[in-house]
């Protein structure tokens, strides 16, 4: 098992072994999450600028945090107190923070593509931290090594994801992360949300919520992105969660070992009952606290560090 890219675009273009690379290594640093002295020098030195043209909270803090653990030199980029406002391109922003000397670009930029653009002409190497609608990778990532994590494999499972699917570039990634790895993906939602066209990649589509939970082992729930709809796809937030959002009812209807994932922002009441969100079968905090590890992995890797020893089969 071997990673050997310079950048970390998307999740499609990745093989079975490459996405358990990252997880064994995220694994090891994990295990350093749970030392008194949290740091090592792995990227001593080096400097990584934290792009974000859109808003974030966990992505951005996890990756900042991620990297101050690797000892990396380590600047956010405040699009508010930059020359972004003064009508600077996205590439002449990214040229200027080369040139001054970051290694790696970490970027979130509503624009699909954007991280592949960067990484056509910059030396540095170039992480998405989620573009547009298309792909959010190391949410995939964080998302799978929790499902590893917590019910000991990938291949074989039955995931659920439910909401906007259409527009979410987390669900992308994710149902790419889960058909390279063997599991079985349903796509839940009102048909406006969830065209019939994502079975063409492999995913069963249903409309109806007690179906789609009946048999999953995971349940993975996600907001409405009205930041990008340009129409209304639903009647109105009241009919939607009455429709599609889980109760502690429908949780109750799940399998007893099924557990409960979010990616966040969570829009309690919509899409998810705070009782859900806060039992005992919600993942939610977990899969915060393993992006930190998922993204010290990434982070490395890319810098071209070694993975550890596997002792996982590469679809487990
Ligand atoms: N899940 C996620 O990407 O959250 P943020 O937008 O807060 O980074």
């Amino acid at each position: 098992m071997s990673w050997n890219r310079r950048h970390l675009l998307d999740i499609q273009s990745l093989s079975a072994d490459e996405l358990t690379a990252v997880l064994d290594t995220a694994e090891t640093f994990k295990g350093v999450g749970q030392r008194d002295i949290k740091k090592v020098p792995a990227l001593r030195g080096k400097t990584i600028v934290n792009l974000f043209i859109e808003p974030s909270t966990r992505t951005r803090i996890s990756f900042e945090l991620a990297a101050k653990r690797l000892s990396a030199d380590v600047i956010n980029f405040s699009t508010e107190a930059s020359s972004f406002r003064k009508g600077e391109t996205l590439k002449d922003t990214a040229q200027n923070l080369e040139a001054l000397n970051a290694d790696i670009l970490i970027i979130r930029h509503r624009s699909a593509g954007a991280p592949h653009f960067l990484s056509r002409f910059l030396d540095a190497s170039v992480v998405n931290a989620g573009d547009g609608a298309h792909e959010h990778p190391t949410q995939a990532l964080l998302d799978i090594f929790t499902m590893r994590e917590k019910l000991g494999r990938i291949a074989g499972l039955n995931v659920t994801i439910l909401g906007d699917i259409l527009f979410s570039r987390v669900a992308r990634s994710l149902i790419w992360a889960l058909k390279h790895m063997g599991a079985n993906v349903t796509l839940c939602g009102p048909p406006t949300l969830v065209p019939k066209r994502f079975e063409s990649l492999g995913c069963r589509v249903s409309y109806d919520l007690e179906d789609a939970i009946a048999d999953a082992d995971i349940v993975n729930l996600l907001r409405i992105q009205h930041e990008r709809q340009r129409q209304t796809m639903f009647p109105s937030l009241g009919e939607y969660s009455k429709l599609f959002g889980v109760s502690i009812d429908r949780l109750n209807q799940m399998k007893p070992k099924a557990i409960i994932m979010h990616p966040g922002p969570m829009n309690r009441g919509v899409e998810i009952d705070t009782e859900v969100a806060e039992s005992e079968r919600s993942v939610i905090l977990d899969q915060v606290s393993n992006g930190l590890a998922v993204r010290m992995a990434v982070l490395y890797l890319i810098n071209g560090g070694a993975v550890p020893n596997a002792s996982k089969d590469s679809n487990a």
